[in-house]
């Protein structure tokens, strides 16, 4: 009842030629372009515009790292949502561990880009997830939850009908270090009661949860078998098209 969606985070890697190169085996690969599964890479914002055009035909989704939550203005060096609108972006990053560690995005600045990026029809990929200290003091199930109510409970039904959320433990970001299937199911099932807590049980129930954290080819099937589990956020694993494409066929 809810379609997987394998989305592959290059964060900033790439440069013109083997972005064409990685895009063009994705976009020649039949079993990408089914209607049982949606998939969307998310370049460096420089690249949208090739990765763009190089998609033009296909069914492959592209998506945003980061953009700024105010539409146009005095604020060098960002880019509005209306702009990735305009380059075929349907979904955007939002609070990304990289963003809220690295960059000081906070829970207020999040819901604004999450306004932002619904305002451009745009969906929002909204990022939680625990810290290595906090999971190991227990406490990964409070910290997401209210990482996941900062932003819904401020959210009519409609706009959260319209978001998709992404479970990364930070712990498991890059590190080889994944969340065991059940774990993530677990957290994934509290998700989907904070959301129809905050929102509507019915919205929860069609709301897809992505799980992000060193997913690869060998570990993506038993995650994806866990009934909360609706598809991937995947970092290094998207950079490389057979790892990516092995991804996706286990999400179909
Ligand atoms: O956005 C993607 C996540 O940060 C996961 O990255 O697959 O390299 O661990 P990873």
């Amino acid at each position: 009842m809810r379609t997987p969606l394998v989305a592959g985070n290059w964060k900033m890697h790439g440069h013109l030629s083997a972005n064409a190169d990685l895009l063009t085996a994705l976009v020649s690969c039949a079993d990408l372009q089914t209607k049982a599964l949606e998939v969307l890479v998310c370049p460096p914002s420089i690249y949208l515009a090739q990765a763009h055009s190089l998609l033009a035909a296909s069914a492959i989704q592209l998506g945003a790292q980061n953009f700024h939550p105010q539409n146009q203005g005095a604020f060098t060096g960002e880019i509005a949502a209306p702009m990735l609108q305009e380059f075929g972006v349907s979904y955007a990053l939002v609070g990304h561990s990289e963003r809220r560690s690295l960059f000081a995005e906070d829970d207020t600045f999040l819901l604004a880009k999450c306004q932002a990026a619904l305002s451009a029809r745009i969906t929002p990929i909204l990022c939680v997830g625990e810290s290595l200290e906090e999971y190991e003091k227990g406490q990964g199930l409070e910290v997401v939850r209210a990482q996941v109510t900062s932003v819904v409970r401020a959210l009519n039904p409609e706009e959260v009908q319209s978001l998709v959320i992404a479970y990364e433990p930070v712990w498991a970001i890059g590190t080889g270090l994944t969340a065991t299937p059940e774990y993530a199911q677990q957290v994934h099932a509290e998700i989907r009661d904070q959301v129809a807590h905050w929102s509507e049980p019915s919205i929860a129930q069609q709301l897809r949860i992505l799980y992000g954290g060193s997913v690869k080819p060998e570990n993506a099937a038993a995650l994806f078998a866990m009934p909360d589990v609706d598809g991937a956020l995947v970092g290094g694993a998207s950079l490389d098209a057979a790892s990516f494409i092995a991804i996706c066929q286990a999400a179909a």
